[in-house]
């Protein structure tokens, strides 16, 4: 009777459909490599992607955020705005595939693609704002021209919002929204990401475009500043260790919000369960279900597939 009634009163549920899979695409042909890092996560060749994104959409995720890891990178960030980069081919190749079975975020940022692994390009040893802003506009827009649904851009410039905002909307894409990494932390959880995605900056660090991880106030200016200049869903980066940020930017704003389950926080979980130390399921449903109780709409994690099929009992 107790469990009954637990069932009938609980506040918030983990559902499939509340859940974003983050994947990586690679060059080449055949290739499903494992991130050291990120057990159970894989780098995909275009031609592996699409059955595993049929997949997924079959276990009911059916929403997925994209990232390229390009073979060449230069000083510009060229490869992610190229109209057949690995991001655009790989968005072709999956709505070619599922149309609209699945809904196709794509990451909007340079740092994958530049030589030297920040996010923008840079002038006299610094990353350069303005010179940066029309080479994300224009990545937005290959992406959004192969198919994506929706772009996510997750830089830090400012401006960008706006800038890739009015070039979508100068090519007809008025009805193609942007999620904005509007609140993105300096944070150490980012460390596998950059392995898996070959992202680590080459020379100093992320600091003077992301945000210090002692700071709350200034979260709820940047959020309201992205959605001035557009931004129709905002998201908080990283989650766990943010919560107090999610819920001030819940309580601060009316538009749909995300966090992100970062690396990191994945890579924890999965080190401490394959040593036995935790129980891994309830400690996914733990942390995922507290995402939704601060105050998200959606998650972007890692642990997408595993609780579907979980759910699907699979
Ligand atoms: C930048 C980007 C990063 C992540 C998502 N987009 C890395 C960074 O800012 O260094 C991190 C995601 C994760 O850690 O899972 N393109």
């Amino acid at each position: 009777m107790n469990t009954i009634l637990r069932d009938g009163i609980r506040e918030f549920h983990v559902r499939p459909e509340k859940l974003i899979q983050p994947l990586f695409v690679v060059e080449g042909n055949g290739i499903q490599e494992e991130i050291s890092s990120m057990p159970g996560q894989y780098r995909y060749s275009v031609d592996q992607l699409v059955p595993h994104v049929a997949r997924l959409v079959s276990l009911g995720v059916d929403k997925i955020m994209l990232f390229g890891v390009p073979h060449d990178k230069d000083d510009v960030g060229t490869s992610a705005y190229e109209e057949a980069g690995i991001v655009q081919r790989a968005v072709a190749a999956v709505k070619a595939q599922l149309a609209e079975r699945v809904l196709v975020i794509t990451d909007v940022c340079l740092c994958e693609y530049t030589s030297h692994g920040h996010c923008g390009v840079i002038s006299g040893g610094r990353v350069d704002n303005d010179r940066t802003l029309p080479l994300l506009a224009q990545t937005a827009l290959s992406h959004v021209r192969a198919g994506a649904d929706i772009v996510a851009p997750s830089d830090m410039m400012d401006g960008r919002v706006g800038a890739i905002r009015e070039a979508l909307d100068s090519e007809g894409f008025e009805t193609v929204p942007i999620i904005s990494y509007a609140v993105k932390y300096a944070s150490a959880f980012y460390g596998p990401f950059r392995d898996a995605a070959e992202s680590a900056p080459q020379f100093g660090d992320r600091k003077s475009y992301q945000m210090d991880p002692a700071n709350a106030r200034d979260a709820v200016a940047e959020a309201r500043a992205d959605i001035a200049e557009g931004a129709d869903m905002v998201m908080v980066k990283p989650g766990l260790a943010f919560m107090d940020v999610i819920s001030r930017v819940r309580a601060a704003t009316d538009v749909p919000l995300l966090t992100y389950n970062v690396s990191g926080e994945y890579a924890m979980v999965k080190a401490a369960a394959a040593n036995g130390w935790i129980d891994e399921a309830n400690i996914v449903e733990e942390t995922l279900v507290s995402f939704f109780r601060a105050g998200c709409d959606m998650v972007v994690t890692y642990f997408a597939e595993q609780v579907a099929k979980s759910y699907a009992g699979v």
